[in-house]
């Protein structure tokens, strides 16, 4: 298994290029199972994640190619072969849950294997289940497989009010409105840029969807979908990890498709810390103010709050900040186990259930870690640039589930990172 090996760095200086959003396309992909027509994406991400989805889809039938070295997906639903998502692929990654509601509306019937729970926390699917059956659906779970069907033969359109604003349960219920007989309301829809560019994705295939983006999606069924090519919207987390690379080293990095609206709430808290964030032509240039970051406080909240994927890495620059900082996290339960591994590194932190109180150091110390998830690996790499001497982030096909060739990237800005082959 890889390991990436990182090296105490000066100032940063230069161009990161953002991908497409991972999650955005994790989503955009199962929609071609909404039509027979093909659905081009172009934008994607080279991702481990996007290779599982691949799997996924092509495993019920659907034609996926890769083409431009991945950068674009065509895919084509033509024939639909086999409605069993199973459990060795869906356990690799929980977004594949999003086959669900597209193959209910196109087949009218799915078997989807439970994702179980994974290291940030349990992640129950009950809302998807229960907006899809306001939808005219049954589901059952038998021998850890969702068993759903239509009876009625088409989904029926109805109103539905999320108890928690949760991204994959309006994508779900989103795609599957789609092709509803009549009329879906989503009332707490999540409001990810996410889900408004599934919503433009879909409307290009003929959806008729109105306010996304909102916490009110409205949805007219139509009879069917057609085919479509669609850009990926940028990754903002991606985007917010890269941020925080020349606030931690110094040196100014532009970010090239990065836009303040993706991470307005992350960007207020940078401005407080002393990071400087400027729109440019291209994207966003971002410096450090002063010698040294101030510590703010976080709490992680669904869009347009400041977002959990980013609360890791956020975190990594609250280690060497100048006072005190307490991070919340209120989304997932279990989502600090990259705590123990900063402390190995010399991180003042304490834990309390869902917070984590942040005294910084002045400076931190490289040393062996290891990556528990994907934005806890990711922030291990930041803080292995801040730290003296050299830090080594093991188990890293967490890392290259969601972002595309970081020692490349960060390499070209002056970082002193490399991948070298595990044992
Ligand atoms: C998506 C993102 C993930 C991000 C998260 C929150 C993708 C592929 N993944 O995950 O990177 O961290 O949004 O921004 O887009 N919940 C329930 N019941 C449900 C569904 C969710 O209780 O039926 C809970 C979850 O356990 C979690 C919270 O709601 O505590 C948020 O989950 P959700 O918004 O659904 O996140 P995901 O779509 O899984």
């Amino acid at each position: 298994m890889d390991s990436i090996i990182v090296r105490g760095n000066g100032a940063l200086n230069g161009q990161i290029p953002i991908a497409g959003a991972k999650n955005a396309c994790l989503t955009l992909m199962p929609a071609t199972l909404l039509s027979e027509e093909p659905l081009t994406l172009t934008n994607a991400p080279r991702l481990s994640d996007i290779k599982t989805m691949t799997q996924l889809l092509s495993s019920l039938g659907a034609e996926v190619s890769d083409l431009q070295d991945g950068k674009v997906q065509a895919m084509s639903s033509h024939n639909i072969d086999n409605h069993i998502a199973d459990y060795d692929i869906v356990r690799k990654m929980r977004a594949s849950n999003l086959v669900l509601g597209p193959m209910l509306a196109r087949l009218g019937h799915a078997v989807v294997s439970l994702p179980g729970g994974c290291a940030i926390g349990t992640r129950p699917m009950d809302l998807h289940i229960h907006g899809l059956e306001a939808l005219g659906a049954e589901i059952e779970l038998k021998e850890g497989y969702l068993h759903a069907k239509v009876p009625a033969g088409r989904l029926q359109g109805a109103e539905i009010t999320l108890s928690f604003a949760s991204v994959g349960a309006t994508e779900n219920i989103l795609m599957a409105a789609t092709l509803a007989k009549g009329t879906t309301i989503i009332n707490n829809a999540a409001r990810e840029p996410e889900i408004a560019d599934l919503a433009t994705c879909l409307r290009a295939m003929g959806a008729q969807i109105e306010g996304d983006g909102t916490s009110r999606i409205e949805v007219q069924g139509v009879d069917r979908l057609h085919g479509a090519t669609h850009p990926v919207v940028t990754d903002r987390i991606e985007l917010g990890t890269y941020m925080l690379a020349p606030a931690i080293c110094g040196g100014e990095v532009e970010l090239l498709g990065g836009r303040i609206d993706l991470v307005g709430a992350f960007c207020e808290k940078l401005d407080a810390a002393g990071v400087s964030i400027e729109e440019t032509q291209h994207g966003l240039k971002v410096s450090r103010k002063g010698d040294r970051i101030r510590a703010v406080d976080v709490v992680t909240e669904p869009f347009p709050g400041f977002p959990t994927d980013l609360q890791a890495q956020m975190m990594a620059l609250m280690c060497t900040a100048e006072g005190t900082s307490v991070l919340e996290e209120k989304i997932f339960e279990n989502r600090f186990m990259h705590t123990p591994e900063l402390m190995r590194m010399g991180a003042n932190i304490e834990v309390q259930g869902g917070t984590a109180t942040v005294t910084g150091v002045e400076r931190l110390k490289g040393a062996p870690v290891m990556a528990t998830d994907l934005r806890a690996s990711v922030s291990l790499i930041l803080a292995g640039l801040a730290a003296e001497g050299e830090t080594i982030v093991n188990r890293v096909y967490h890392l290259d589930r969601g972002y595309e060739r970081v020692e490349e990237k960060l390499g070209n800005v002056g970082a002193h990172i490399e991948r070298v082959d595990g044992v």
